[in-house]
């Protein structure tokens, strides 16, 4: 498998986990904190499936096989808003790392299209990162 595949799949794989955590961490939220975080955490797991897509899409596309299978890293099952929001952090941090590695991947093969769309995703989690930091101070 070539190197850009298996960056792209790690991505995904990183996406199906963020999925699920924000969508278990949506139904766990609880407190007054749930008004702001429910709607925050379904906002990022319906962001997780938009890029998710992209990057499934681009491995089709670069004729590989997408995973089906969630990144392995624990969801670590909590009611406690910061642990929540924590690993929230992590998640995010580690996706910027992993698009930040597929960029200049991209950069090696002329598709602008793709790099482009990448590189949005990957403004999205830095931003996010930012956002989460803000919420944990
Ligand atoms: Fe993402």
């Amino acid at each position: 498998m070539s190197k850009l595949i298996e960056k792209m799949n790690q991505a995904l794989g990183l996406e199906l986990r963020a999925i699920n955590l924000y969508a278990h961490y949506a139904a766990y939220v609880k407190g007054l904190n749930r008004i702001q975080l429910e709607p925050m955490f379904q906002q990022e797991a319906n962001e997780s499936m938009v890029h998710a897509a992209t990057i499934r899409n681009a491995i089709v596309k670069h004729g590989g096989e997408c995973v089906t299978i969630r990144d392995q890293m624990v969801i670590a099952h909590t009611t406690d808003t910061r642990e929540m929001l924590q690993a929230a952090l992590a998640t995010e941090t580690k996706a910027a790392e992993v698009y930040g590695e597929l960029l200049p991947l991209l950069e090696e093969i002329s598709d602008r299209e793709l790099y482009d769309a990448v590189e949005q995703i990957y403004l999205a989690e830095l931003r996010s990162v930012e956002e989460i930091r803000l919420l944990l101070d």
